[in-house]
């Protein structure tokens, strides 16, 4: 895909790998929808940062929790804002560290419908919007640990094991007029209630002995849009950690 003019929505992309990611394909000539839950100040910011690089953007606010009503909101905000959307980076999320016999039911809604039914539905409302002369690309973001058994994070690795799946199932169903692919980061930013020390902990596990950085993260993204030919692939971004 040629990503001059193209009009992007991309979900939780106020602060962190979203906003990096916004902001490397504004650079690219994509107009941006940012949308975002609670980062109003950083959303405006990042919409400024945009509009800077000579690109049009939008923030969006919506609670993903309320899946269904929240997708055609997000996607219809886009619509009326920019006549068309071509990009769907499904990036927001929620991460929490629960065990089976630690977590609540309302720890397994907030994963489920933050991490998965929000992008299945956001999925759904991009697919009905391109037109038959259109080509659409939606890029999920996973985690490598989604397609590992483990210990911890038990709700979260099953949204992010779901989202492989719809993203796999998705780039048949949609094919050819929509390509769809996810990206399976490692250890590229501490959680917000951890320090850089997490990471240094992490890397020390890493075969390239080193964090990643959101600039990783959009280098895989910048290639998978820019392929006509790659549809269904989940690309690790771990400096080898899954091997
Ligand atoms: N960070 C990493 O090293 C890493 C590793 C593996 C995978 N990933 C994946 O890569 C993606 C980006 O990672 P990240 O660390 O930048 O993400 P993040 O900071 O954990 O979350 C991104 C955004 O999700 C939004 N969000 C949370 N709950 C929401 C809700 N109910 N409704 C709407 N938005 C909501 C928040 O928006 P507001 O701030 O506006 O509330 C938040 O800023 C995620 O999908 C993550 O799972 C990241």
């Amino acid at each position: 895909m040629d990503l001059k003019g193209k009009v992007a929505v991309i979900t939780g992309a106020a602060v962190r790998i979203g906003r990096t990611m916004a902001l490397t394909l504004a650079e690219s000539g994509v107009d941006i929808c940012i949308h975002y839950r609670s980062s109003k100040q950083e959303a405006e910011q990042t919409c400024k940062d945009i509009q800077r690089l000579g690109r049009k953007a939008v923030a969006v606010s919506a609670d993903l929790s309320d899946s269904q009503k929240a997708a055609s909101e997000v996607i219809d905000a886009v619509i009326t804002e920019f006549g068309k959307v071509d990009i769907l980076i499904n990036s927001a999320s929620v991460f929490e560290n629960k065990s089976l016999m630690a977590s609540s039911e309302d720890d397994w809604d907030s994963h489920l419908d933050i991490n998965l039914k929000a992008p299945y539905f956001l999925c759904q409302q991009f697919a009905k919007s391109i037109k038959p002369e259109q080509r659409g690309h939606i890029v999920n973001l996973v985690d490598w640990r989604a397609r590992r058994a483990g210990i911890g994070h038990l709700p979260y690795r099953i949204s992010k094991a779901g989202l492989v799946t719809l993203t796999e199932c998705l780039a048949l169903e949609l094919a050819p007029e929509i390509q769809v692919n996810a990206i399976a980061p490692g250890a590229i930013l501490p959680p917000p209630d951890q320090d850089a020390s997490y990471l240094e902990k992490r890397a020390e596990q890493i075969p390239l002995q080193r964090a990643g950085s959101p600039h990783d993260v959009c280098q895989a993204l910048l290639y998978l849009l820019q392929s006509d030919f790659v549809t269904g692939e989940v690309l690790t971004v771990t400096g080898g950690e899954q091997l």
